[in-house]
């Protein structure tokens, strides 16, 4: 019989999930429950054949069910526009982790730029710190993740558009890729006296626009010369403002220092459908 910790990893399907679940899996020491909504999605069928997963359905705030079996760690996100509901499922999956004996609770939430206690001005992006603060005082360790502005997000043409547009050439825009948070995720997991009751901010590049630019044609020879501002929705659009503004607050060499191989812009660049053939 296995006797492999099971680790819970709801929002498996998405990015931060996914990487969670690919270098939990690499890391061999675990049991994976991977919780999607939907296990005949083509994005749960991406999980299926990595070894030590099992793909299941749920998701937090249909949770209990998972509470039948030892549960050694969960890994969540926060989701859903209903803030208030958002937080109340979370509190539920955090009081029935904590009744049934789970040891590890990693939740990643977000670098606020230093501005967690007068919050960043957008209600979905600001719950974070509810969650955070939910996590208080439980008889279970944990960690809490606050990751920079993701390297995939280039992937969408708005925040793309960004850099050449409404970036602004004095600062810099400090990043990571989700591959690298899936990793530290799952070093947290494997370390746990290492990282318990701790915020962890990470990134893995910061760089000006400028900068940014140089690099993607270095690498990808293409040379980013958006004109026109991205626009985001309407709501999103006062959080993206934010975040042009304002500096992330995690150190690129704090997170390379603790998590050694942590990709810079040029590696993931490298290894992202950007690169040249
Ligand atoms: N983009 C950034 O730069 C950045 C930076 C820092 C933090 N963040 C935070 O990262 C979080 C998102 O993480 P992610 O990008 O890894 O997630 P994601 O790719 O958007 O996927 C999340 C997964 O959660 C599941 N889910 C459960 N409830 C959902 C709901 N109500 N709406 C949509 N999906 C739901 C979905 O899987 P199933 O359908 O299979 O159940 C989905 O695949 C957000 O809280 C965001 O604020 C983002």
């Amino acid at each position: 019989m296995s006797t492999a910790q099971t680790i819970l990893v709801f929002n498996s399907t998405g990015q931060q999930g996914h990487a969670t679940v690919q270098a939990l899996s690499d890391l061999g020491k675990f049991k994976i429950l991977a919780v999607t909504r939907d296990p005949s999605s083509e994005s749960a069928k991406n999980l299926v054949n990595i070894p030590h997963v099992h793909v299941v359905k749920g998701e937090v705030g249909v949770h209990e069910h998972f509470f039948d079996q030892p549960i050694h760690g969960v890994f969540f996100v926060q989701m859903g526009f209903d803030i208030e509901a958002a937080l109340k499922d979370i509190k539920s999956l955090l009081d029935i982790s904590e009744k049934k004996g789970v040891r590890h609770v990693v939740f990643s939430g977000t670098d606020q730029c230093g501005h967690r206690d007068i919050g960043i001005g957008h209600p979905f992006l600001d719950a974070k710190k509810d969650v955070e603060d939910l996590l208080q005082g439980r008889k279970f360790d944990w960690t809490v993740l606050r990751p920079v502005g993701f390297m995939e997000n280039f992937y969408k043409a708005p925040y793309k558009a960004q850099v050449t547009t409404t970036w602004l050439q004095s600062n810099h825009y400090k990043m990571i890729s989700v591959v690298d948070i899936g990793r530290i995720a799952a070093r947290v997991f494997a370390q746990p006296t290492e990282w318990t009751g701790k915020a962890l901010n990470v990134a893995g590049d910061s760089l000006t626009p400028g900068e940014i630019v140089e690099v993607w044609k270095e690498v990808t020879g293409e040379l980013l010369d958006d004109k026109e501002p991205p626009q985001f929705p309407p709501g999103f659009d006062s959080a993206m403002a934010f975040f042009t503004k304002n500096e992330f607050e995690a150190s690129v060499e704090w997170t390379e220092q603790n998590f050694p191989g942590v990709m810079d812009l040029k590696t993931w660049l490298k290894s992202s459908n950007f690169a040249k053939a």
